[in-house]
């Protein structure tokens, strides 16, 4: 038997810090061999069927970063923040593709995926935001995509240049769940205590 025993700690804690960011220091770049790294962690994951349909194009070019920034939403509840400013923005991408020929159902293996990458990131100290909200059209032409390869989302990566809080939640189901920024530019996001989930 192999030992794969790791301090349940540190695994507690890499989840703790693995938190969205949204504003990067863009000057402090991403090479592709990073995120080749991050790829290679997706080997290991659980794949529905074993059929691993997922795929990723990796994107630290700036020409390529900027059509593409141009392409997400960020940060639902901020209506009027439209995103971070030039020079806060990612240093690099990775899109998440799903090969469609293994089928239009990739089950969780894209959520597997994505924890994988960002703990991953983040044990290497390069903060992440997952997009879901981006324009679809956009992202398959600026990628030159074939039709089979379909974005399911967009992983921005990027040195922080944000501070985000994590605060507990008070125990009721009313609770408030939204993130919110203070004055002093800390982002905060409420998380549910560990009572609630447990029904
Ligand atoms: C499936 C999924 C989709 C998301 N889509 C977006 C998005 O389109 N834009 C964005 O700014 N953040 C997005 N996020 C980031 C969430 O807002 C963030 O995970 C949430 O506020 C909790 O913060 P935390 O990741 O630090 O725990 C997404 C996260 C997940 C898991």
């Amino acid at each position: 038997m192999q030992d794969n025993t790791v301090s349940f700690t540190a695994l507690r804690d890499l989840l703790r810090a693995d938190r969205t960011c949204r504003r990067f220091d863009e000057g402090r770049k991403i090479g592709p061999d990073t995120l080749r790294s991050l790829v290679e962690l997706c080997r290991f994951t659980a794949s529905g069927r074993n059929a691993q349909p997922l795929r990723y194009r990796l994107v630290c070019d700036a020409g390529i970063r900027g059509r593409l920034f141009t392409s997400l939403a960020w940060a639902g509840y901020f209506k009027d923040w439209d995103g971070p400013a030039p020079g806060e923005r990612p240093a690099a991408y990775m899109v998440q593709l799903l090969d469609t020929s293994f089928g239009a159902n990739c089950l969780c293996d894209d959520g597997l995926q994505l924890q994988a990458i960002t703990l991953g990131a983040t044990a290497l100290g390069i903060a992440n935001c997952i997009i879901k909200s981006f324009d679809r059209a956009a992202v398959k032409d600026t990628l030159a995509l074939p039709d089979y390869l379909e974005p399911r989302y967009v992983l921005a990566l990027g040195y922080p240049a944000e501070t985000v809080v994590i605060e507990d939640m008070d125990g009721t189901r009313e609770a408030d769940f939204k993130y919110y920024r203070t004055a002093d530019g800390v982002h905060h996001v409420p998380k549910r205590p560990l009572d609630e989930l447990i029904v």
